[in-house]
């Protein structure tokens, strides 16, 4: 039997710990020698044919992340409502000449947290890719959310299309959860001069996520968790997505524990 292949599609995607973690789930699911996992690097402007040549090379899907989503929402036959409604995909399945379009990342972020967001006061920042996927996936569980962004045009725009209402100054210790989707962090920036929020403004019963890959630890995941919050971080998220696209392309439940070790490795 050949080898059923799957990768993650993206610009820049050297970075990315999706190879390690899936390869490692596939692994530990002893299907290691029927399914590989791998990195393509690809263009946005090579996007939609390399996408429409990989079925012909042995793929049976791939993950897509930045800045490909939309363009992979867009090229699919068959997307789900959830991918339709936030507007971008992350997740392929190539059966045949078609191609299916999923979002793992609202749910993944819901299973990131420690409890059902239902009721909760929820502040968001940011209103990029990643925000559609929190805002969609809280609003869906009826979380009372609201949306920060530095340009809040772009907020407001999001809460017309996904629901949610722009707060131009929150009141940090007011919120039950606080998710930051910025990309601030990545590249070492101070998340207290960039962002609303303040070291000592944290409480106790929050729980704050940062879906930045902690590259050397998220400044505002310490001060959070120095307070005594909750706090989940972008590998958690990162893995919640990645066992749903596994689960999606093996019909296998995916192996978490053994995702969790990879991709903090
Ligand atoms: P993604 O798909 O990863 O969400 P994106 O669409 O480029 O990426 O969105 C990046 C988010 O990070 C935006 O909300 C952006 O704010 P703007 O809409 O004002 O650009 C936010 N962001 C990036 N750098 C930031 C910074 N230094 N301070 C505050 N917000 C920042």
């Amino acid at each position: 039997m050949s080898v059923r292949r799957l990768a993650v599609l993206g610009h820049p995607v050297a970075h990315s710990r999706s190879p390690a973690m899936q390869t490692a789930a596939l692994e530990a699911l002893g299907l290691g020698a029927e399914w590989e996992y791998g990195a393509i690097e690809v263009a946005p402007t090579e996007f939609e044919a390399r996408v429409r040549a990989l079925a012909g090379e042995g793929y049976a899907g791939a993950n897509v992340t930045v800045p490909h989503k939309e363009a992979a929402l867009a090229l699919a036959d068959a997307p789900s409502d959830v991918a339709r409604e936030i507007g971008a995909a992350n997740t392929l399945v190539f059966t045949g000449a078609a191609i299916g379009a999923h979002n793992t990342d609202a749910d993944g972020f819901l299973r990131s947290l420690p409890r059902s967001p239902a009721g909760a006061r929820a502040l968001v920042l940011g209103a990029g890719g990643a925000a559609r996927a929190v805002v969609w996936a809280l609003c869906r569980e009826e979380a009372r959310v609201e949306v920060w962004n530095r340009t809040p045009e772009r907020a407001e725009r999001l809460c017309a299309e996904l629901g949610g209402a722009l707060v131009g100054d929150p009141d940090q210790a007011s919120y039950d959860l606080i998710v930051n989707t910025t990309a601030v962090g990545l590249k070492g920036e101070d998340p207290f001069a960039e962002l609303p929020l303040a070291a000592e403004r944290f409480a106790a019963e929050q729980t704050v996520v940062d879906m930045v890959y902690p590259g050397g630890g998220s400044r505002q995941l310490a001060a959070a968790e120095a307070t005594g919050a909750t706090v989940v971080d972008g590998i958690e998220v990162l893995v919640q997505q990645g066992a749903l696209s596994l689960q999606i392309w093996t019909g296998r439940d995916a192996p978490l524990e053994a995702m969790r070790t990879a991709a903090r490795r």
